[in-house]
């Protein structure tokens, strides 16, 4: 039976102050907190069995390995990858979608198509505009509705068999809409396109898998689900993690090396060049397990809980416009109020010691189509709390009284 009172326990930072009340913490988008679990599991790893793994016959490298190594079997089970092998383990979303992207450099010919949402993240837009121009490869965009959402009659007409590569994330990290990601793998898989999915603002919420879902590639980040920053997850189908060549070279990643020829290790190794963030892997499995122990369906249904919640007070507040209002979407409500500058409202939150987000979220093509500088984003997590929905609606109020 879930409990928020008793989730909180599990969080030490909850408890402190910031400008001298108590915080409440609504930037989850960004960072989510770490619980207990997963801070001991790190001063464990420091305290006990810091050590390079792969590589040493002592018993501190073989108790690192093998930790690792559990680490990467744990998320295996939790995206249902087929294969421990098919989990890469990266520095986060950003890294494993510049690996897919320098993969297919070599893949792709002038005039390949490939097609990218309007709702990507610069870091699902960016490596991909850097491809097309290497290889004159053509991006085209699927344009977003005026809720936030897909327009799905265009991505249809956009499809081709000029079509290689779709790219599209599973929530939006400024808007929350859950994208409808099942029926854009199934029709780019009709023209034979691979299909990336970045999943680093719907792991938190939703429990994916990659084999019912039957994408190509599905990246995520640790940070995102109460584990540590500087690690994340690259889930590629073993077919294209073979065809796609190395992105970086360097220890680790080769089978032999002379100065004639050098051969390439075996999957996950042929993409894990150098000593990887040993301790944040083994810290991700932690939070995996942890999160688990909650249970996504608990998680999903009390954020639910606090986004009608919130969005029923916000709607009350005059001049407060909300941006994403798709049907389907997780804990994160866009806003503005009237024409105050987001930067101000959270400068005002933060000395009430409300944390959010305020700007344009790495996400510029979707301020630009409603044409505004950014917004106010409050994003919600299971450890949250109605009441402090009541104390940020409260600040709220007041920010506005003082920048009308
Ligand atoms: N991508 C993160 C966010 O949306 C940092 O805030």
């Amino acid at each position: 039976m879930f409990s928020v009172n008793k989730v909180r326990e599990d969080f030490p930072i909850l408890k402190r102050e910031v400008h001298g009340k108590p915080l409440v913490y609504f930037d989850n988008a960004a960072t989510s907190q770490t619980p207990k679990v997963v801070i001991d599991t790190i001063v464990d790893y420091y305290s006990n069995y810091n050590a390079n793994i792969h590589r040493g016959v002592h018993t501190l490298s073989q108790e690192a390995t093998d930790k690792y190594e559990e680490a990467r079997i744990k998320i295996q089970k939790h995206f249902n990858a087929k294969e421990a092998y098919e989990i890469i383990l990266t520095s986060g979303t950003t890294h494993a979608i510049n690996m897919v992207a320098s993969g297919f450099e070599s893949l792709l010919q002038k005039g390949d198509e490939l097609i990218v949402s309007a709702l990507e993240h610069h870091s699902n837009i960016v490596p991909w505009q850097m491809l097309c121009e290497k290889t004159g490869a053509i991006l085209q965009v699927i344009p977003m509705t005026q809720e936030g959402a897909l327009d799905m009659k265009t991505f249809y007409e956009l499809l081709s068999d000029k079509t290689k590569l779709v790219f599209c994330n599973h929530v939006s990290n400024a808007l929350g809409t859950i994208n409808p990601i099942e029926e854009i793998i199934a029709a780019a898989h009709n023209v034979n396109a691979a299909v990336l999915i970045d999943g680093a603002q719907a792991t938190p919420h939703i429990k994916p898998d990659v084999q019912a879902l039957d994408v190509d590639f599905y990246v995520a980040s640790a940070h995102k689900l109460c584990g540590p920053t500087g690690v994340g997850l690259l889930y590629g189908k073993q077919e294209w993690l073979e065809k796609l060549p190395p992105y970086q070279g360097g220890g680790e990643m080769i089978a032999t090396v002379s100065f004639k020829k050098t051969t390439y290790a075996g999957l996950p190794h042929k993409f894990e060049a150098g000593t990887p963030n040993i301790c944040g892997g083994i810290a991700f499995g932690a939070a995996i397990d942890y999160m688990n122990s909650i249970g996504f369906k608990e998680i999903a249904a009390y954020e639910n809980e606090l986004l009608t919640y919130a969005t029923t007070k916000l709607e009350k507040i005059e001049g407060l416009k909300i941006y994403g209002t798709s049907a389907s979407k997780t804990a994160v409500i866009s806003f503005n109020v009237a024409a105050i500058h987001p930067y101000d409202i959270g400068a005002i939150l933060d000395k009430l010691g409300i944390a959010v987000r305020t700007g344009h979220h790495c996400a510029q093509p979707i301020m630009d189509y409603y044409q505004i500088p950014g917004t106010v984003r409050a994003s919600f997590s299971f450890y949250n709390t109605k009441e402090e929905i009541d104390v940020f609606v409260a600040a709220l109020e007041k920010a506005v009284g003082m920048l009308s």
